[in-house]
């Protein structure tokens, strides 16, 4: 039988948020965690019902700009396209509440989620202020 992906928005309780500190702890062990996370809407995706990603995406500049602010995919789960759908889910988001671009940045040697960014139609682009530091791509698509 085929392997199925659903990705649905989830709402941001006490144990929801907890849930979403562990899985994000799983895929960017090496990172700080970001801690922020109830100011965002968040997707969880499940791969044949366990599950295997998240992601958010954050209102930012008055509501004209979707910022998508964390993205993870369990390592036992990458290659699978969840993080595509992931990407896509919010997009969608975005255009329905009214943004008018959506943002992001990668770190340079991030390809996966570079390729990924691509192929959802983002381009590079140079903030003003580069809002995490120099040694990152930073993207953005027109709405
Ligand atoms: C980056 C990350 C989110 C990618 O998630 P993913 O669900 O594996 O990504 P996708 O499957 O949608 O696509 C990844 C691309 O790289 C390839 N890829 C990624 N991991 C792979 C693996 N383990 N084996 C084979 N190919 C892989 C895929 O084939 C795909 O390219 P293609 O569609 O052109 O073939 C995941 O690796 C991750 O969570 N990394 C740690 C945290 C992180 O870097 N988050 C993103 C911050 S911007």
């Amino acid at each position: 039988m085929p392997s199925s992906l659903s990705v649905k928005r989830i709402a941001c309780t006490t144990p929801v948020l907890k849930r979403l500190d562990q899985l994000d702890r799983k895929c960017f062990p090496q990172d700080e965690p970001w801690d922020a996370k109830e100011r965002a809407y968040w997707w969880l995706a499940r791969w044949d019902g366990v599950e295997a990603g998240f992601a958010g995406i954050l209102e930012v500049d008055g509501g004209q700009t979707g910022f998508l602010c964390r993205a993870g995919v369990l390592p036992e789960f990458r290659g699978n396209g969840i993080q595509r759908r992931l990407i896509q889910e919010r997009v969608r988001f975005a255009r329905s509440h009214g943004y008018k671009q959506v943002i992001t940045y990668t770190s340079i040697d991030n390809t996966a989620s570079s390729n990924n960014l691509i192929a959802c139609g983002f381009v590079l682009y140079q903030p003003e202020y580069s809002f995490v530091g120099p040694n990152y791509n930073y993207w953005y698509l027109t709405l």
